[in-house]
């Protein structure tokens, strides 16, 4: 495995100059000394929900599943417009345009296209829309790969972004995205640390965690014990691997890391 680390703390003035380095474009939102915690990331469909998920150390970047903020974000969090699928609105283009005049800095790829019920792409097919939609955009931001599952078998979860990786050369890529989705610290940061290797074969400088949670959560569709004790395990560690640019829990929707006007007490624990 190519160690990531090594490639991001020997080219810090490259990354500084494209926002690369972890935490390095939230700085300004977040003062001096930008913590650790600006990788942290809110993953919402209700853009209130962000603002019930401020806490001492609040999501400092957001995104929606689509090209549209769906709403006010709360001052210093990023909006990251999404390219969801190739099947995007007719005003696509303008709206991503109108995100990076309003201060996004990223832009993500289409979501889990490796299974059928979402984006539904082979590796061949995104990397064509893939450099069609979103490499254009190349020098006004810093591009996402599509969001793969962590699904096991050849057309699955990694071995399909391996696949689209080697299709996607010239793509002008920066991060790679993926989901997780499992029972144990353990099982998620093996699966973190096999993105971080694959990151690091195709000379990506970072790894994006943009929807990650217990299966116990989506089973019951909220937040649990579980849940604070799992994020108070990997936060710390997702915080200290270089290689993590930004990660975001699933999700900031009620019951799961808000309630109402306010946190569940799992919300709690990913803001402190
Ligand atoms: C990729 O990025 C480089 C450096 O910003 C730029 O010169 C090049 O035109 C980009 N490639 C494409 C296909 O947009
Ligand atoms: C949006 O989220 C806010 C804050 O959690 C909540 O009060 C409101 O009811 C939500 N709106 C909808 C339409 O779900």
């Amino acid at each position: 495995m190519i160690s990531l680390l090594a490639f991001v703390t020997g080219s810090v003035a490259a990354l500084l100059a494209t926002g690369l380095v972890p935490g390095a474009d939230a700085s300004s939102a977040s003062g001096p000394g930008c913590p650790q915690s600006c990788k942290r990331g809110a993953a919402y469909n209700n853009a209130s929900t962000v603002s019930a998920l401020r806490g001492a150390t609040p999501a400092t970047w957001a995104y929606s599943w689509s090209i549209f903020d769906n709403g006010v974000l709360p001052d210093g969090v990023e909006f990251v417009p999404m390219v969801w699928g190739p099947q995007t609105q007719d005003e696509w283009r303008l709206a991503i345009e109108r995100a990076l005049d309003t201060g996004s800095r990223h832009l993500l790829g289409f979501n889990e296209p490796d299974l059928s019920s979402q984006a539904s792409l082979s590796p061949d097919d995104a990397a064509r829309h893939y450099r069609q939609l979103l490499t254009p955009f190349s020098d006004q931001a810093t591009l996402v790969s599509p969001a793969v599952t962590n699904g096991n078998g050849p057309a699955l979860g990694l071995n399909w972004m391996q696949s689209f990786l080697r299709q996607c050369a010239g793509c002008n890529i920066s991060a790679l995205a993926v989901h997780w989705y499992g029972d144990t610290a353990t099982d998620f940061k093996r699966y973190v640390t096999q993105a971080l290797g694959l990151a690091g074969q195709y000379g990506l400088q970072s790894v994006w965690v943009t929807e990650f949670a217990l299966n116990s959560d989506l089973r019951d569709q909220r937040s649990s014990p579980a849940s604070e004790k799992f994020l108070q395990e990997v936060l710390p560690w997702l915080d200290a691997e270089a290689g993590v640019g930004r990660y975001a829990y699933f999700m900031c929707g009620e019951d799961y890391l808000v309630k109402g006007n306010g946190r569940t007490a799992t919300g709690v624990v990913y803001t402190t």
